[in-house]
């Protein structure tokens, strides 16, 4: 099994590097110094030089406020690049994985979204990454995971964000009305390499293809989320106080409330995910033994 991977810095890249490697899967993940995704003919160039069975896309423009003033940009990387991809994937007969965000929802509905909902995206981000959802499932091999929240022991993320600010400040304000479903992102990277292979020999019209979403099980605040890594770390030194999201003046508006249902993924694929405590708990105890 070899696996062509856009993005090999970012959190989710360097988790899914890490998984291939436990499982003895090659992956071969290009460097935006390697193919910068505002280039759609590099993009091309790239899947079409490649001796691999699946094409992984975990590289984006994420940052959601810089992504207000920079709307080109995030729909040059969030949407032409992953429509570059999946379009050159078919055309080789390769599959296409690609991943997006609970950030194509508004935050408004009263339970959890499941795939069929309508999106409706109030910032930049949220919409360039709805965007590159339809430009890749245009395509019948081209499978988009919604994941939202995503922690691990890799790279930028809330968890280690947290755990950091939690020793360097007196106190530590966390939004209290922002919530949402965590997701495992070393569970999603186990997830992505096992079924690699199940996704490189389905045929067209297999439901392993299509729009899923893929986030662990329960539903918490950004202040809840926060306070399971922050309460495993003896030597915080803040206290941990709730506010609100209109408290920090952001450019980009947040959606409220975007728990995933997960039950589309279940049911195809035979996934049960873990609560979400217990996996940020784990992560924060690995995260505090490095430091
Ligand atoms: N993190 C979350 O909470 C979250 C939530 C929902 C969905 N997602 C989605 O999950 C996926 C992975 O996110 P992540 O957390 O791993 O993001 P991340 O840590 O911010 O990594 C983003 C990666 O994209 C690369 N990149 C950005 N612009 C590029 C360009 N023009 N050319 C080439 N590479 C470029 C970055 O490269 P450099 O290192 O060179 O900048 C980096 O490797 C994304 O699709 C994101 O939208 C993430």
């Amino acid at each position: 099994m070899k696996i062509l991977q856009f993005g090999q810095t970012g959190q989710v890249a360097t988790a899914v590097q890490a998984a291939a490697k436990a499982a003895g899967v090659e992956v071969v993940a290009l460097s935006r110094a390697d193919c910068d995704l505002e280039h759609p003919e590099a993009i091309r160039a790239a899947i079409l030089g490649a001796d691999c069975d699946l094409v992984l896309n975990t590289a984006a423009f994420t940052q959601v406020d810089p992504a207000e003033a920079q709307p080109d940009a995030a729909f040059a990387v969030n949407a032409m690049a992953p429509g570059a991809m999946a379009e050159t994937c078919a055309a080789r007969g390769l599959p296409f994985v690609h991943l997006s965000t609970d950030a194509v929802f508004d935050g408004l509905a009263d339970r959890a979204y499941v795939e069929t909902d309508e999106a409706r995206p109030i910032n930049v981000y949220g919409r360039s990454k709805l965007a590159g959802e339809h430009a890749v499932l245009f395509y019948p091999r081209a499978v988009v995971l919604r994941i939202s929240w995503v922690f691990s022991r890799y790279g930028r993320n809330y968890v280690s964000f947290m755990l950091r600010l939690a020793r360097e400040r007196e106190v530590l304000k966390v939004v209290a009305d922002q919530f949402g479903t965590p997701t495992d992102g070393e569970a999603l990277a186990s997830f992505l390499i096992a079924t690699a292979p199940r996704w490189a020999a389905a045929p067209a019209g297999d439901p392993a293809f299509g729009l899923f979403h893929f986030a662990n099980a329960g539903e918490t605040s950004r202040f809840e989320f926060a306070r399971a890594a922050i309460d495993r770390d003896p030597q915080v030194r803040a206290r941990v106080e709730p506010t609100t999201q209109a408290a920090f003046a952001e450019p980009a508006p947040r959606p409220p409330r975007t728990p995933l249902d997960t039950s589309k993924l279940q049911t195809v694929f035979g996934f049960t995910p873990e609560l979400w405590r217990p996996a940020v708990e784990r992560t924060a105890d690995r995260l505090i033994s490095l430091v």
